[in-house]
């Protein structure tokens, strides 16, 4: 099972409305979710379970992307995220179901899935669970696309140099620090969680095979990052203080950049394909 500290935060309804209204306003979550879609094949689908599928935004972008007839099941553990996905986007062809994605196969008959696409999410989960669920549910060739940040897998674009700087995660830092104290030092390079060598190992375990692994880069600007940090699970500085606080200190490291100035950010975007029968 996922550890309930990845869940905490986001059975929240003020986060989960939030998180919602960012993503409507913002392209960030739209562009990756129509990344994967684009990989995951879809001409033909049938079926497609978007995994963490959160509010919906990346069923939205399966939705438009898929022929008409074909279905989308957006799985997710918190019950808030999906009270928010079902009041704004109402399509008969989607169908919600709150449960841990290590739990996937309970919902879905084996084999019956075309894709399983998931988005900004994979590395919160027990992923050896989530493989072996992905592999059960999908029919031969049947794919599994996902993202994993670039920190969490240990990589980095190119073209992350070109961001700008300072970021506005060492701004928060800087006035938190001038206004409140100092804060503990900022955690030392950690050892990545989810890199390729691991989930690959992962998926083969579970009878998917790796058939495309790329790093991509996200492009945005410091308006669109200051939006996401307001997103309160999302809001820094870490530690004890207040949302109302970290908007104050968020304010002030804003109005210190450009809103239009660019940021980048870096994804390993994997495509497993289940190749036989699971066991
Ligand atoms: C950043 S949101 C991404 C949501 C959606 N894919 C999107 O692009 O907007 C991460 C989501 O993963 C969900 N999540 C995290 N761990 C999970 C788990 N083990 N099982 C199901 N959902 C999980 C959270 O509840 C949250 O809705």
């Amino acid at each position: 099972m996922a550890s309930q500290d990845a869940l905490t935060g986001w059975d929240d309804l003020a986060n989960a409305e939030a998180y919602e209204a960012f993503t409507r306003t913002f392209p960030m979550y739209d562009i990756t979710s129509r990344d994967l879609a684009r990989r995951a094949r879809l001409e033909t689908a049938e079926l497609v379970v978007d995994l963490c599928g959160g509010a919906g935004a990346t069923a939205r972008a399966l939705l438009d992307l898929l022929p008409a007839r074909a279905r989308v099941v957006s799985v997710d553990a918190a019950a808030a995220m999906q009270e928010v996905g079902r009041r704004t986007l109402t399509d008969p062809r989607l169908r919600w179901i709150t449960a841990p994605a290590e739990q996937l196969g309970d919902h879905l008959a084996p084999g019956s899935v075309d894709a399983v696409v998931c988005n900004s999410a994979l590395w919160k989960t027990d992923t050896p669970a989530v493989c072996d669920a992905a592999a059960r549910v999908l029919r031969p060739h049947g794919r599994f696309v996902f993202n994993i940040g670039g920190g969490f897998a240990g990589v980095r674009h190119p073209d992350e140099e070109t961001s700008a700087r300072p970021s506005l995660n060492a701004l928060i830092r800087h006035v938190a620090e001038t206004d409140h104290g100092p804060l503990p030092p900022p955690p030392g390079p950690k050892e990545p969680k989810l890199p390729l060598e691991t989930i690959t190992r992962q998926l083969n375990a579970a009878g998917l095979h790796v058939i495309d692994a790329e790093v991509t880069a996200q492009h945005s600007t410091m308006a669109e990052k200051k939006a996401w940090l307001s997103i309160p699970l999302f809001a820094r500085p870490e530690g004890d203080f207040t949302h109302e606080q970290r908007m104050r200190i968020l304010n002030d490291a804003y109005a210190r950049t450009t809103p239009d100035a660019r940021t980048v950010t870096s994804w390993l975007v994997i495509t497993a394909e289940r190749q036989k029968a699971a066991t």
